[in-house]
């Protein structure tokens, strides 16, 4: 796997917060990639003032269904968490995150009229940063305000504040949230903090929850000259992600079916030869646990002759391969990744779980028909007068 090698000497974050803390005061149109968004309605109640100020580049919105509990990473102005909030409705909810107190509170200067306007209160914007979402950065501001930091031993007990912050009172609790989505503000987090970010992104999100992250990608390595330079860096170029390693990346966190939703077909900027454009990538959690022998079988359909998951295994067109309830579970959910891709075949008699032995899934290990339906499965049934043989069809 291709790695960023070169490490920005410059202070990333610093560059990034006042470029847009700036952003939040004054249009930078620079800063806009052009996006459609699919429920372009939603943006009736939203305030120009916001609108303008929209720094995406992809649309993870429409990807939120009612009653989700919803968080978006690096929330700027707060239109993608007021579109979700009317899609998730009122029995779901919108945290929007963002560690620039301009840009927070231009996305809550509307919160108040913008839920008159739809009917319902269901946002939140909190002040953190999006590697580190336990961390809440308001009491941490305050305790610093009385505690200022002019000695090594002072540094030891801020980060000891941070720590007791982190445990008594995360700002986003572990397996709290049904939907994690971005739009534009993984690439800004500096290199050395990007493997933890989307660990963060795994914690926070509930069994099943999936993340929706739309960002700028790149077809190479940008050079050094791009790398160190901050502008290009706040600008979302220089911190993009290699394509193949933003997928990697959800997959080392721990995620599953992980897809890509969209591809900019054109660049968004091209520089000394190198592509960046926007990518809306999908990715599940809900790989844990140990998996148990239920019998179960999954059949391939194809069109691929094989296909293969993260973990290894190969999954042969039209063949019952053996899979643990586990996986059986996640392959056949009609509401997963692969639905539709893999045809169910269910034991005919089932094992409760004290009786179902933990099973890992051998890699290629098919599953013959009769331990499915049981040894002692001997039925003979012939259709005589059947409804498929109609009179005049040849039965
Ligand atoms: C390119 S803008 C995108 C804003 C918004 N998602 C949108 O679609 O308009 C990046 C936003 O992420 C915030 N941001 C950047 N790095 C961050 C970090 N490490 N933690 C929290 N917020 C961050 C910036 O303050 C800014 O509001």
């Amino acid at each position: 796997m291709p790695e960023q090698s070169i490490t920005p000497t410059y202070d990333v974050e610093n560059a990034v917060l006042s470029r847009y803390q700036a952003g939040a005061e004054t249009h930078e149109p620079s800063l806009c990639c052009p996006t459609e968004y699919q429920d372009v309605h939603y943006l009736d109640v939203i305030p120009d003032e916001i609108l303008t100020k929209d720094y995406g580049c992809g649309d993870p919105t429409r990807y939120a269904k009612p009653g989700d509990v919803v968080l978006d990473l690096g929330s700027g102005a707060g239109k993608n968490c007021y579109m979700v909030a009317q899609k998730v409705g009122p029995t779901g909810k919108v945290i929007g995150i963002d560690f620039n107190d301009v840009m927070l509170n231009l996305a809550r200067k509307y919160q108040g009229a913008i839920a008159t306007k739809i009917g319902f209160h269901n946002t939140e914007f909190v002040k953190g940063k999006i590697q580190d979402l336990k961390l809440p950065l308001d009491p941490l501001q305050a305790w610093l305000q009385a505690n200022p930091i002019t000695t090594l031993e002072d540094i030891a007990r801020y980060e000891t504040e941070g720590d007791r912050l982190r445990a008594e009172s995360p700002l986003i609790a572990d397996e709290s949230i049904d939907l994690v989505i971005s739009n534009c503000v993984l690439n800004l987090v500096k290199p050395s903090d990007k493997q933890q970010l989307f660990q963060e992104i795994h914690r926070v999100l509930k069994q099943g929850g999936r993340a929706v992250i739309s960002d700028i990608v790149c077809d190479e390595t940008p050079t050094e000259k791009i790398l160190n330079d901050p502008e290009l860096w706040s600008g979302c170029i220089a911190g993009a992600f290699l394509e193949a390693e933003f997928l990697q990346m959800f997959v080392d966190a721990g995620f599953y079916g992980v897809e890509i939703l969209s591809y900019a077909a054109e660049p968004w900027q091209t520089i000394d030869g190198i592509e960046f454009r926007s990518l809306t990538v999908r990715a599940y959690k809900g790989k844990v646990g140990i998996g148990r022998e239920r019998h179960q079988a999954v059949i391939y359909k194809g069109p691929w002759q094989q296909i293969q998951d993260d973990a290894g295994h190969t999954y042969f067109r039209g063949e019952r391969m053996a899979v643990s309830d586990q996986t059986f579970q996640r392959l056949t959910n009609p509401d997963g990744p692969y639905a539709g891709q893999f045809i169910a075949v269910a034991p005919y008699q089932g094992i409760s779980s004290e009786a179902a032995a933990p099973f890992n899934c051998p890699p290629e290990a098919r599953r013959d028909p009769q331990e499915t339906k049981g040894a002692d499965y001997n039925l003979t049934q012939l259709t005589v007068d059947s409804a498929c043989c109609s009179p005049d069809s040849c039965c």
